[in-house]
């Protein structure tokens, strides 16, 4: 076992014993663990990555316990409003493999043959969950296992041509890689996150992606003397706890954009270059880059802000979803003038959106709502948002009494008066910088050319904040 001043790390030896005991005198039965580790997987996902950006998740599961890890995994995933598809290519049919799939059945996830994969997995997956081999694994992968792990080798080659390419989370150990030494031919899968179980194995010192969680909560304290482990403490009741330094690059930085002499390599399109921050945003660890400061102004010309959720952006603009009855409705209804705004800290990027506001198609806010879990579809109907509450427990109170009728209900309907709005965004402003120092900042403005939308961009030279000031 090796130690770094914090952490260890152990080799596949320790690893096995650990296992061993845990399932010896210790009395955990496999299923627990695949149960806690895939927990800890899903964790981890979502404090990175949010599931209204990477919805669609494809958890490619080995035929081991590492597969169980990632069939754990997907449920929880579902759970948390991912949309996850599964890989099984050599199920095991017994206990607990075979529950776990009547599980995953009973939800509606698909189980999606290898042949069925799209040939390149980005065209229809933002993650992809690497739950192929385990700790236990040597020697070299075997069919299916073998292209599969080619294909995510070629997703890197994608992310280095600035392809949209999906993120790869490898379970405790990148498939293909040495335990102990890694990706010895440097060929190898290069994960985005890797969630190391237990305690991290000594391959993980060579990983170089952006995020390392650790996760398996519940290492006794006689294994962790036996083995002479050190291992973090777990923030809160969390089930992961991030290792490693977190990442303070600006992945934008490392493609060489935001850099002294500053390279404006900027998209044609706004919303290609929005959803490029935004990536680049959550790579960087922004943990909710997609909250968005709203601003409206109603009849009387006041403005007002508050915080909202992106729910999704694409060329016909930016979607979220709120009380009909709520002030920034009454404000949009008379005044449907609307403001955007995004800041992420971590990659020091700012973007300013401003257009026009419409309410989205009842059909729209309709499907919205049907994918939301329970627990918040009852609040719509609870909240009164902007209106006065007579004490806080009166809404507890409310919430309780609807969650205990709805109980045996996966769905309700929705309320009326919850529902999406668009802005169609008429201009655009993004801003890279410091509060001393503006390194990139340029706009985009839309023009009505023969009833297209074209836009024309502005590009404004990096300066220093006190000559920038006025740009
Ligand atoms: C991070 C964050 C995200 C929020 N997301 C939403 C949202 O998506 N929709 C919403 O109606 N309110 C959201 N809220 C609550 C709003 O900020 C606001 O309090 C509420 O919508 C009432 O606003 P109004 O009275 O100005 O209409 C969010 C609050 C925070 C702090």
């Amino acid at each position: 076992m090796e130690s770094t001043d914090d952490i260890s790390y152990v080799n596949q030896q320790e690893a096995i014993e650990i296992d061993q005991m845990l399932m010896g005198p210790l009395g955990f039965t496999v299923d627990q663990l695949m149960e806690l580790a895939g927990l800890s997987v899903a964790s981890a996902i979502g404090e990175v990555y949010s599931s209204s950006e990477y919805t669609r998740v494809l958890v490619i599961c080995g035929p081991g316990n590492n597969g169980g890890n990632g069939l754990v995994a997907a449920r929880h995933l579902h759970h948390f409003g991912y949309k996850p598809s599964i890989c099984y290519p050599k199920r095991n049919t017994e206990p607990p493999f075979a529950g776990l799939v009547t599980q995953l059945e009973s939800l509606s996830v698909p189980f999606l043959p290898v042949e069925d994969l799209p040939v390149q997995l980005s065209s229809d997956f933002e993650i992809i969950v690497d739950a192929i081999f385990g700790f236990s694994f040597h020697g070299n992968p075997r069919p299916p296992f073998d292209s599969l792990i080619r294909r995510l080798v070629s997703i890197k080659n994608q992310q280095r041509t600035h392809e949209k390419a999906a993120v790869i989370i490898s379970v405790d150990v990148p498939s293909g890689w040495h335990v102990v030494e890694g990706d010895i031919c440097g060929e190898g899968i290069e994960p985005d996150m890797l969630v190391s179980l237990t305690a991290p194995k000594l391959c993980a010192k060579m990983f170089c992606g952006l995020h390392h969680f650790l996760g398996g909560r519940f290492v006794p304290r006689s294994i962790i003397d036996k083995f002479k482990l050190k291992l973090p403490p777990y923030p809160g009741t969390s089930m992961c706890v991030r290792i490693g330094n977190f990442p303070e690059t600006n992945s934008s930085a490392q493609k060489g954009i935001f850099t002294a002499s500053v390279n404006l390599e900027v998209e044609e399109n706004p919303i290609d270059q929005f959803h490029k921050w935004l990536g680049d945003a959550s790579e960087a660890g922004v943990k909710e880059p997609h909250y968005m400061v709203l601003s409206t102004a109603g009849k009387d010309a006041k403005p007002s802000s508050r915080m909202v959720s992106l729910e999704g952006v694409n060329k016909d603009g930016f979607v979220w979803h709120t009380n009909y009855r709520s002030r920034k409705a009454r404000e949009i209804s008379e005044n449907p003038h609307a403001s955007l705004l995004f800041y992420w800290g971590p990659i020091k990027c700012q973007v300013r959106v401003e257009g026009f506001v419409e309410q989205v198609s009842d059909e729209e806010s309709e499907r919205y709502f049907s994918s939301l879990p329970l627990d918040i579809q009852i609040r719509p109907i609870v909240s009164k948002q902007s209106t006065l509450i007579h004490g806080r427990e009166i809404l507890h109170h409310q919430y309780k009494e609807f969650k205990e009728k709805y109980h045996d209900r996966t769905s309700i309907a929705r309320p009326k008066h919850w529902g999406g709005y668009r802005l169609i965004p008429e201009f655009f402003e993004f801003w890279q910088g410091e509060e001393s120092q503006v390194l990139l900042k340029f706009r985009y403005c839309v023009e009505e050319i023969d009833g297209r939308r074209v836009w024309t961009i502005h590009r404004l030279v990096p300066q220093f904040a006190e000559s920038a000031s006025s740009l």
